[in-house]
């Protein structure tokens, strides 16, 4: 821009704008900032928020099993455990929890597989036709839920508490999740021996099944001696295996003499 000023007054003028504090020159002509349009904002880039993602609640039902059955220190307390035990659908279906009959005294705990119509209905483990076999062949050896010898009771679960529909076989996952509570069961009730009845049974509890091997041997089971038989439901579809139920009843009455 051509300057309009003679040299001296445009001297005089820089040297005032400096005694002001004027440290620099920017532009050619000054800039009326009163007038000047506002500055539009300075966009600010704002990256999209994803919806937060809330990863599903895994529950592990073992696990929650295992908590509630270290909890309890009496049969009482372990009733009620597994009746606040929600997690397997069984329960849902079942009219009872069948938890056990006979003497929490006794020498001998018997564990079947799990409730029937009869058991679901009167909330007692092997009251059926299975049932009245079993009473029968504790009976033949002196043994009966009822005694009043406790040295001659018996005391009897199943591994599910609760019946599944139509009688189907328990799956791998139900019989799992209920283990903590069954375990549990023999830790409270301590009884001197197990019977395995059937291969339900055998598989929770030595992890085998092939009931026909593994009847009339004595195993180990959870530190005890545990001694596998044929199911009497399966000695009523098969009466001539009678013949090896009588020789394992035998095996037992001749390990509790022994003891
Ligand atoms: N069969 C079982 O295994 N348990 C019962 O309680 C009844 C029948």
């Amino acid at each position: 821009m051509e300057s309009q000023m003679d040299f001296h007054t445009a001297k005089a003028l820089l040297e005032w704008q400096i005694e002001l504090g004027a440290t620099e020159a920017i532009c050619d002509a000054p800039i009326d900032r009163y007038q000047a349009p506002a500055p539009k904002p300075a966009r600010v880039a704002v990256a999209p928020v994803a919806p937060a993602r809330v990863a599903p609640v895994s529950v592990d039902p073992v696990a929650v099993a295992r908590a509630a059955a270290a909890g309890a220190t009496s049969l009482e307390a372990l009733r009620d455990a597994i009746e606040g035990f929600d997690l397997c659908d069984l329960k849902k279906g079942a009219r009872s929890l069948v938890f056990a009959d006979g003497r929490p005294e006794a020498r001998v705990m018997v564990i079947g597989e799990a409730p029937g119509a009869d058991e679901d209905r009167l909330g007692r483990p092997f009251v059926g036709r299975a049932g009245q076999l079993l009473d029968k062949m504790l009976a033949a050896i002196d043994l009966g839920r009822d005694q009043a010898d406790a040295r001659q009771a018996v005391y009897i679960t199943n591994v599910l508490p609760w019946r599944p529909p139509q009688n189907r076989d328990p799956l791998p996952e139900e019989v799992a999740m209920m283990l903590p509570f069954v375990e549990k069961h023999i830790e409270l009730v301590a009884p001197e021996v197990l019977v395995l009845m059937g291969n339900h049974s055998c598989q929770a509890l030595l992890g085998r099944r092939g009931i026909t091997r593994l009847r009339g041997h004595w195993i180990e089971a959870l530190g005890r001696p545990a001694l596998p038989m044929f199911h009497p439901a399966y000695l009523l579809r098969n009466p001539q295996a009678k013949r090896e139920a009588w020789h394992d009843l035998l095996m037992l009455q001749h390990k509790l003499r022994q003891g």
